[in-house]
Formats: structure tokens, C-alpha cells, sequence
């Protein structure tokens, strides 16, 4: 079954996406999704069911052979721009430039004066309490605080959608919170798109205002689930009743595509 949410102008459109790896991994079978500019998506899915192949078909850094991917107006298809940016998991920093100089770099490669950019990227990163490590290099700095700046880079330039690939899992609870009331923060003030794939049901309902339910491979939207919590979430308890029961829902439908997954593999003899 495809889902859709209304249609865009404005925002990203997916329509009927077709993804076959060589030579016949079917990694996105005819998934459609339409999400309005200024939202906050979250997408659930097993293990291989075509998360990350989304976002890079998305951010314009992996190819399709069927349907249509359109943002902001403008077809997407092989063709990267600054406007639609990842957050991996483990993102990388030039490792000979400092913190700071690796935010300014990449700010000026969108083609901001170097004073403009020193400027942002010192308020950034002040943002993120890590103003004493500013002039530190990647090797001198904990894991935590590399993805911070890694975000810092991303963010700084004020991409239009903010594609998120797990970005926040190989983190301690503290800078986890950290990063995602961050993330949240920009979200809110600037009002642009976030896609944001996680295995965390809490991460996903605590950050979302949907919930995007995919099922094992190949990857079909089977549900999108709205979350019924104000945008400030930050005023939001992590145990507050009505989080809960959206993360039950959301467990369940993911307990039942595990088992489908399991199933699956006994019968082509795994
Ligand atoms: N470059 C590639 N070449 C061949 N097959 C690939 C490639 N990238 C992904 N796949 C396959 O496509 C399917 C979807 O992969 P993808 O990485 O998109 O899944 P995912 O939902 O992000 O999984 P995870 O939750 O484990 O990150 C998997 O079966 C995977 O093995
Ligand atoms: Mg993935």
C-alpha cells in the first residue's frame, strides 16, 4: 500500500520510486510520499528496507531507474545542491582544519566572505558550548563533539531540507539530547524541512510531527503516523502519557515487520 500525505508546492514530492541495485537488489519498490515545506519527518523502518537509499535519492547523490523526486520545484535526480544536505551518522571533518576552520570552509564554499563566515561559525559553535575547542582539530576532540560540529557545519549554511541518516545513534545520552533540541531549535526558528531517519521510536516521536512506517525490504510506506504533540517540544516530557502511546503504535507495527522480515528469509532458505 502507498501512502500520501496532501500534495506540495514547495516541499519534497516522491512519486512512485523505483530502486534496483545491481544486479536485481530491489531496494525501493513504488513509494510515494509528499511532505509540505516546514515539516518534521521522521522515518521507521527494519533493517535494509531502503532508509538510507531514500535520503541519498533525495540529497541527489544516488541514482533511480523509475518515478520522480521533486523539491522546492526542482527536479532531483543525480544532482546535489547545498540547499538539500545529510547528517550521517558519522560525519566527517577535514581532519587538517580546525573545528572552527572546518564550519568557516564550508561556509564559504556556499559563498560567504571570510569575515561573514568566521563570524557564523564562531556563533555556532559557541552555540553548542564548545567555544574552548574552536581552535582544536578533529583528532584532539571526543566523538560527541565532532558530530556537534559536523551538525554545526551542516546547519550554518541553512540548507532547506536537512536530510538526517541515523545521525544522533553512536551518541551518549548527553549530547544526544543536546543535538536534537539543536536540531529542533532550527527547525522551529527557521521552519525548514527535516527528514530524519532513526531506529529510536522515542527519537522519532519525541523530534516528528509524522512518523513515516516503512516495511521490510523491499521498502513500501506502509503508515504515516501523526504525532499529536506541540511544536515546542522541548516543553514535551520524554514520558508524558500522550508520547508513549504514539511510541507504543509505532513499536508494534515494527514488531510485526521484523517478523514478516524473519519469515521471509525461512522461506527463501536462509
Ligand atoms: N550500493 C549498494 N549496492 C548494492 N546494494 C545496496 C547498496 N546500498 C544498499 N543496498 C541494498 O539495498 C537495500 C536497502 O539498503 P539501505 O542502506 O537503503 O537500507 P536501510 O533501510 O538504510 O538499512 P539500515 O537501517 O540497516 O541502515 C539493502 O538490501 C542493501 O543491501
Ligand atoms: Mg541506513
Amino acid at each position: 500500500m502507498t501512502t500520501t500525505i496532501s500534495s506540495a508546492t514547495g516541499g519534497l514530492s516522491v512519486r512512485n520510486l523505483h530502486k534496483t541495485y545491481p544486479p536485481d537488489i530491489v531496494a525501493l519498490r513504488d513509494v510515494s510520499l509528499e511532505l509540505r515545506p516546514g515539516e518534521f519527518t521522521a522515518i521507521i523502518g527494519p533493517s535494509g528496507c531502503g532508509k538510507t537509499t531514500l535520503l541519498k535519492i533525495a540529497a541527489g547523490i544516488e541514482s533511480y531507474q523509475r518515478g520522480e523526486v521533486v523539491f522546492a520545484g526542482e527536479r532531483v535526480a543525480g544532482n546535489t545542491s547545498w540547499k538539500r544536505s545529510v547528517i550521517y551518522q558519522d560525519i566527517r571533518l577535514f581532519p587538517w582544519l580546525t573545528a572552527q576552520a572546518n564550519v568557516v570552509f564550508a561556509l564559504e564554499s556556499k559563498g560567504l566572505p571570510k569575515a561573514e563566515a568566521r563570524r557564523l561559525a564562531a556563533q555556532w559553535i559557541e552555540r553548542q558550548g564548545l567555544r574552548a575547542y574552536a581552535d582544536a582539530y578533529p583528532a584532539e576532540l571526543s566523538g560527541g563533539m565532532r558530530q556537534k560540529i559536523g551538525v554545526c557545519r551542516v546547519l550554518a549554511n541553512e540548507p532547506e531540507l536537512i536530510l538526517c541518516d541515523e545521525p544522533f545513534s553512536a551518541l551518549d545520552w548527553t549530547a544526544r539530547e543536546s543535538l536534537q533540541l539543536e536540531l529542533l531549535r532550527y527547525w522551529y526558528e527557521q521552519r525548514k524541512m527535516v527528514l530524519f531517519v532513526t531506529h529510536n521510536v522515542e527519537e522519532a516521536v519525541y523530534l516528528a510531527q509524522r512518523v513515516v512506517l516503512m516495511s521490510a525490504r523491499p521498502g513500501v510506506i506502509k503508515e504515516i503516523v501523526d504525532v499529536p504533540l506541540p511544536e515546542e517540544r522541548w516543553d514535551v516530557r520524554r514520558d508524558s502519557p500522550q508520547l508513549l502511546e504514539v511510541a507504543r503504535y509505532v513499536n508494534n507495527h515494527i514488531a510485526d515487520e521484523v517478523r514478516k522480515a524473519q519469515l521471509a528469509e525461512q522461506e527463501v532458505g536462509y
